[in-house]
């Protein structure tokens, strides 16, 4: 369906003896809004520069409908660049600050210099103004405008060159929690209407989540995952994605067969499969999916530890013999109050073993004590059966 524009082959940047990025494969396709999401430091603003060209991979191609474009300096590039600190100009009003690059001549391929003529630079100005919804402040100040409004104005600049592909630099980062919501929408609307590919960079994983087709994790300067917000959250492949993309608990298990995995001495259906036989592997729980009932009719059974109102629900901190998990829920159960879990095999994710097993999804500092897990025996868990505690 849709048509790959921009692919990174084998991409790797490094300072002296820092590697940056190391070996990026991702391709860009049309008409797409795809998110770099990762940590501060991650290689999301290096990854943006080198697809607008404003630097040059130390190995590796980047491509552009399939032509070869490391030495295309970025004004011959179909791409244009929002930053996070809009770059307006001040003593320019809004109409000004969109014409800005309309108005620099272009060479034609024998060498002429051409302009844009004065009637098709309104006419573009105000049809990129009408699309960021600011018809009407053609003649506003700059300095007048809201955060939300400049961002559009930088928005309507980047567009009126009509590029094949805008790349967004948390260009939210500025705006408050509200604001933020808002101009999500509106990007996410602007980008559909203009019907052109979008890469934006956030280390927001709810923005990412909320505003993407396609979400690229990275860390470290490498990529950890690319897929659509549903596949990261549902399927995520370490524990870095896990717990970067919303809470998780995760816990040492071992893949018995197909279909069965062990944690807490006791097996459990889950839906995964194609490990090896008793492959130690990470388990992931998130918090809204784990059923509270009556202690005896758990599979598993803790104690209550904390209780932190969130609005829309409780984060409800659970001591399962000395490990603790966060189970968010609607009801509210009392701290020290004994409650039973239930985990369906749809609520259960497992993910290989990887270099960041072991680093997250651990809630035990959210009460001070942390005891030994008991070492009670193995049996296999049926729907009736009793928490071997
Ligand atoms: N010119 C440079 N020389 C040396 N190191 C650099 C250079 N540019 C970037 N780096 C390093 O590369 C790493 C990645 O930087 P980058 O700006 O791509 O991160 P980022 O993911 O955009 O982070 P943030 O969310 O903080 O903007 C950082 O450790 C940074 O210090
Ligand atoms: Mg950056």
């Amino acid at each position: 369906m849709s048509k790959e524009l921009i692919r990174l082959k084998n991409v790797s940047v490094a300072f002296d003896d820092a590697v940056i990025l190391d070996n990026l494969n991702i391709y860009f396709n049309d008409k797409e809004f795809l998110t770099l999401l990762g940590p501060s430091g991650c290689g999301k603003t290096t990854t943006l520069r080198i697809i607008g060209g404003f630097l040059t991979p130390t190995s590796g191609d980047v491509l552009f409908d399939g032509v070869r474009i490391n030495d295309v300096p970025p004004h011959k590039r179909l791409v244009n660049t929002v930053f996070q600190k809009y770059a307006l100009f001040p003593h320019l009003n809004v109409f000004e600050n969109v014409a800005f690059g309309l108005r620099i001549p272009k060479t034609d391929e024998k060498g002429k210099k051409v302009k844009i003529p004065e009637k098709e630079i309104t006419e573009r100005v105000m049809e990129m103004l009408e699309v960021v919804n600011l018809k009407g402040f053609e003649k506003r100040s700059i300095t007048s405008l809201s955060g939300g409004q400049q961002q559009r104005v930088a928005i309507a600049r980047a567009l009126v060159n009509r590029p094949k592909v805008l790349l967004l630099d948390e260009p939210l980062g500025a705006l408050d929690m509200r604001l933020r919501k808002d101009m999500q929408n509106e990007l996410k609307r602007i980008q559909q209407a203009m019907e052109i590919t979008f890469i934006y960079v956030t280390h927001d994983q709810e923005e990412a989540l909320a505003m993407s087709d396609t979400v690229v994790v990275m860390d470290g300067g490498k990529i950890q995952q690319i897929g659509t917000p549903e596949d990261i959250y549902n399927e995520p492949k370490n524990a870095f994605v896990a717990d970067f993309i919303g809470e998780s608990n995760i816990l040492d298990g071992i893949m018995h067969e197909d279909y069965v995995v062990e944690f807490f001495n006791r097996k459990f259906k889950c839906l995964d499969k194609g490990f090896a036989p008793m492959e130690p592997v990470d388990v992931v729980i998130r918090p809204e999916d784990i059923d509270i009932v009556a202690p005896e009719k758990g599979q598993l059974r803790g104690t209550v530890t904390s209780v932190t109102f969130k609005g829309v629900h409780y984060d409800t901190i659970v001591d399962f013999k000395g490990y603790k998990w966060l189970i968010q829920t609607t009801d509210y159960h009392a701290e020290g109050s004994v409650i039973g879990i239930i985990l369906n095999p749809d609520d259960i994710h497992i993910m290989k073993k990887s270099e960041y097993s072991g680093m997250f999804g651990d809630y035990s500092s959210y009460s001070e004590e942390y005891d030994e897990i008991g070492d009670a025996s193995v049996e296999l868990d049926e729907e009736e059966s009793e928490d071997e505690d």
